[in-house]
């Protein structure tokens, strides 16, 4: 198959003040190719909550671009009428998901850029938050491709490698976070084999992931998830790489349901267990996982995902969807600023700087 370099942009501003938010919508793929524009805050936060838009860090630069559009209302009106306003679009997008420290991140900075300005006029600060909005997004693509820079090392004598969910150019401002390390691995050897989880219950794995592996040219599997465990007793992966939602200050690391259960069966293997995460992702307010909210989505995802029912009608489920791998499950967290091992409090914030 034929690489191609640039894949879709999942996120992304048109034109200027009076601009909008674009999204490729992601409940789509991978059989339909679709934009979403979104020109209400409303929009935005549908889009995030519904995953047309999704991955922690391009959740983060899309809730950025949101209160620029939620602001746009404001332009017209008087600084503590926009204050108002963006103080309703923040706490509004902060709503949209719990897991991924990514949206209150971008928000949190989009706060810190109002707050730093109190005397400019309405248009002008709207224009600030459009350049902070811009440069998240910059700087999370910068981040993407140190990630791979540093992650690809750590795959260098693997024939195949583990994945799950989706950690790519759709879940991300740039190349993703594990799969910038994939993408990477697999140009200096194309032969490396990839593994991808289909992931239930809403298969970011085989409708994502597989979709931007095989565009990018790259040895793709796709199998259940409930395979996984054979597959690293087979001897047909030498290491596993997952993104994260957050990561708490000592190392614990949430991500999409069935990462916990990866990292135990890589343990039990004796498999290195890499996760791959920009500092966005990383909460020093809380110490532990325990104190990360876990998402509790509705029970059509896993009764009538993609339209037709699949249990008996009313039957009760349970649907968590994340998880969080203990630190010490992890060898590895592969960040811009490099990889971090042992995974220890101590060891996070020596390379992170904090
Ligand atoms: O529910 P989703 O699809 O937003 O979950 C996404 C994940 O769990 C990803 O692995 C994580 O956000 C890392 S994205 C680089």
């Amino acid at each position: 198959m034929t690489a191609t370099t640039n894949p879709r942009l999942a996120v992304a501003w048109i034109g200027e003040l009076d601009g909008y938010l674009q999204l490729l919508d992601q409940t789509r793929l991978p059989t339909e190719v679709v934009d979403l524009p979104c020109q209400t805050v409303e929009v935005v936060w549908e889009a995030i909550r519904k995953l047309s838009v999704r991955g922690a860090p391009a959740i983060g630069v899309a809730a950025a671009y949101g209160t620029v559009v939620g602001c746009q209302t404001a332009v017209n009106e008087s600084r503590e009428a926009f204050n108002c306003r963006f103080g309703e679009v923040v706490e509004y997008l902060a709503g949209s998901r719990p897991t991924a420290v990514n949206l209150f991140w971008a928000l949190d900075r989009m706060k810190g850029v109002a707050a730093s300005h109190p005397s400019l006029g309405s248009q002008d600060m709207l224009q600030r938050l459009l350049d902070e909005a811009r440069l998240i997004e910059t700087e999370d693509r910068e981040m993407c491709a140190a990630i791979g820079r540093h992650g690809a090392p750590l795959l260098a004598n693997c024939t195949g490698v583990l994945t799950h969910c989706n950690t790519g150019g759709l879940a991300t401002a740039g190349d993703g976070t594990a799969l910038a390390v994939i993408f990477a691995a697999a140009a200096a050897n194309p032969e490396l084999q990839v593994y991808a989880d289909e992931t239930r219950p809403l298969l970011q794995g085989a409708r994502l992931t597989a979709w931007e592996l095989l565009q990018r040219g790259v040895n793709t599997r796709l199998i259940c998830d409930s395979m996984a465990g054979w597959v690293m007793k087979e001897g047909r992966v030498q290491a596993v790489i997952v993104g994260a939602d957050r990561i708490a200050a000592n190392g614990d690391s949430a991500n999409k349901i069935g990462t916990y259960s990866l990292s135990v069966l890589a343990k039990a293997h004796g498999i290195p267990f890499y996760i791959a995460a920009p500092s966005s992702t990383f909460d020093f307010a809380i110490r532990s996982g325990a104190e990360i909210p876990i998402e509790q989505r509705s029970a059509e995802e896993i009764t009538n995902a993609f339209g037709r029912r699949t249990a008996p009608e009313n039957c009760p489920v349970y649907n968590p969807a994340f998880d969080v791998a203990p630190a010490e499950n992890i060898t590895g967290l592969v960040t811009e600023k490099g990889v971090i091992s042992p995974v220890t409090e101590a060891e996070i914030r020596r390379v992170l700087g904090k």
